[in-house]
């Protein structure tokens, strides 16, 4: 069976992994996808984007260094900017809590059981177990603009990836520990992590993997004026 590999299909096909194998992705490997996505547009070519890889020994420094502050201080959110606005509205906090029981539901963690729920979230911070890891950041002084241009890097990272049978989870999660990342990793002291990504081979046999989240339909989003 050949895989089709039009960049609809791959759009279509990609979808957020959370349980990967501990196949290793090697260094080569992840520089040809960072090779394809620096084509990505940005406003004033200013390609504000930086990543920093890791596996081995480094991906486990982060997992450590962060688990270390979750334990030690687990309510802690060293993200200034909130990931999302403090009261989602609706059709947003629908769309978001579908997701969450969604996800849930592959896995069979229902609401009430908290912890359950607790260590899937948690595993958020070991990549979900993927070999790699890719955190993005700009400088700091940068404009709400030109983190825009860095989502559609990752973007481009992501289908790159898909396109050579790789999977990702774009990881907002790690927003909250940045500054321990950035610590932990040495970071000039001008970037500002906004996310991470876990990058690596699917886990097939994953329930989790088996979600496709839904999407509205255009109608729902687009207005066509002039046609
Ligand atoms: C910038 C960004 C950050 C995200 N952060 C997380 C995260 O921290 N943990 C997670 O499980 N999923 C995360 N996601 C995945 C979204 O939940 C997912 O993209 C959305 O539900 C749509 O599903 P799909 O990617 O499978 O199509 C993130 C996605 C994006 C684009």
């Amino acid at each position: 069976m050949t895989t089709d590999t039009s960049l609809s299909a791959v759009m279509r096909r990609r979808i957020s992994t959370r349980a990967f194998l501990d196949t290793p992705v090697s260094e080569a490997e992840i520089r040809d996808l960072l090779d394809t996505a620096r084509w990505a547009a940005s406003g004033g070519n200013l390609q504000p984007w930086n990543v920093h890889v890791v596996a081995g020994e480094a991906r486990q420094r982060v997992i450590d260094a962060v688990r270390a502050r979750l334990q030690a201080a687990p309510f802690e959110d060293e993200n200034e900017f909130g990931a999302y606005p403090n009261k989602l509205w609706e059709p947003y906090r629908t769309r978001r809590f579908e997701l969450g029981e969604q996800m849930y539901k592959t896995i069979g963690i229902p609401r009430e059981d908290k912890a359950g729920r607790l260590n899937h979230l948690l595993s958020n911070f070991e990549f979900f177990g993927a070999p790699v890891g890719i955190f993005f950041s700009l400088d700091k002084e940068m404009n709400p603009n030109q983190w825009g241009h860095l989502g559609m890097f990752i973007m481009a990272l992501m289908l790159a990836a898909e396109e050579k049978g790789l999977a990702t989870c774009a990881q907002e999660a790690w927003m909250t520990r940045h500054k321990t990342i950035a610590t932990t990793l040495s970071l000039a002291d001008d970037q500002r992590i906004w996310c991470g990504l876990a990058l690596g081979h699917a886990d097939p046999e994953a329930p989790v993997n088996s979600l496709r989240s839904e999407r509205v339909k255009v109608e729902e989003f687009a207005v066509f004026d002039g046609f």
